[in-house]
């Protein structure tokens, strides 16, 4: 194929990106968009702070905008996030124990039901890790609700959007380490006691190296029953960048549960990383060395 939506496509897969309301009237943008992804996640607009600014009042207008262009468009969509220890509305960051947990489980339940049918998957659980070599949950208001939180979201975004497949997503989980182990072995006891999850998700937001475990790691997870998809791929600019992304896409090509690649943002001056220059078009929606390296693999 000639465009990464494209050429994915004609492997089963989606190539994506992340993509925010706020740039929907710069016509480059756009016109990269719509022309390279089959896939959109909204960057920031269905977070928590987002979506319920105030305790049980929703807002969906961004978030149903990114759908709407998605559709139209015949791409499929993400969403991100249900649940994070981050961009949570100040209301929640006030919240504990019972309450807290009532509040999380309403909003996931509202969340996915607005958007029910409509969503690929999800991210019904974002970052609950640790880094470092503890293998354990991170800290979080959220964790401290009862080590059950993530299993009672699960089963909530199940019952309200039976349809859309329900993914676990971290970062630092780019190879086999300590941190991916220990979210293994969540998977594994989920998928032992009837919990629902469909996906796991790798961030993969790389520096200047990719550690070579990372085909096997993906591996490992489809071997559980789980698909894997790559969700926020950005690689740091360096000599070996254009190679990153080759391997990154290779890796996930060669494991038949590796459904699909999301980069998080259009062109480097997109994206959350600043200067790292990380992602596949220049600021004026050239594409770089990176993007013919990943068309060349896909
Ligand atoms: C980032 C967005 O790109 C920024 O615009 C925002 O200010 C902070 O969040 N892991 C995630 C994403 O799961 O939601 C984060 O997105 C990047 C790290």
């Amino acid at each position: 194929g000639t465009t990464l939506g494209g050429s994915a496509a004609e492997k089963g897969r989606y190539f994506g990106a992340a993509v925010g309301t706020y740039k929907f009237n710069d016509s480059t943008y756009m016109t990269v968009l719509n022309r390279e992804f089959n896939s959109l996640v909204a960057e920031n607009e269905m977070k928590w702070d987002a979506t319920e600014p105030q305790r049980g009042s929703f807002s969906y207008g961004a978030g149903d905008r990114i759908v709407s262009h998605a559709r139209s468009r015949g791409m499929s969509v993400r969403g991100h996030a249900l649940l994070w220890h981050a961009q949570q509305p100040g209301w929640a960051q006030g919240l504990s124990g019972g309450d807290l947990r009532n509040a999380a489980i309403n909003h996931v339940t509202q969340v996915a039901t607005h958007f029910r049918g409509q969503i690929h998957s999800w991210d019904v659980v974002n970052e609950a890790f640790a880094d470092g070599g503890s293998g354990g949950r991170r800290d979080s208001n959220l964790q401290r609700t009862g080590n059950d939180w993530i299993e009672a979201a699960f089963r909530a975004a199940r019952a309200a959007d039976p349809g859309a497949k329900l993914c676990y997503n971290d970062y630092n989980t780019d190879g086999i380490n300590a941190k991916s182990t220990g979210i293994y072995n969540m998977v594994r006891d989920f998928k032992a006691r009837g919990v629902p999850i469909d996906c796991v998700g790798l961030q993969s937001h790389l520096g200047t190296t990719i550690d070579s475990s990372y085909q096997a790691n993906i591996q490992r997870f489809a071997d559980l029953g789980v698909d894997v998809q790559i969700t926020e791929l950005d690689v740091m600019q360096g000599g070996n960048q254009a190679n990153i992304y080759a391997t990154v896409t290779r890796a996930c090509l060669a494991v038949s549960r590796c459904t699909g690649i999301t980069v998080w943002g259009v062109r480097d001056c997109d994206s959350w990383r600043g200067s790292d220059n990380a992602l596949l078009f220049d600021c004026a929606g050239n594409k770089k060395a990176a993007y013919d390296s990943v068309l060349r693999e896909l």
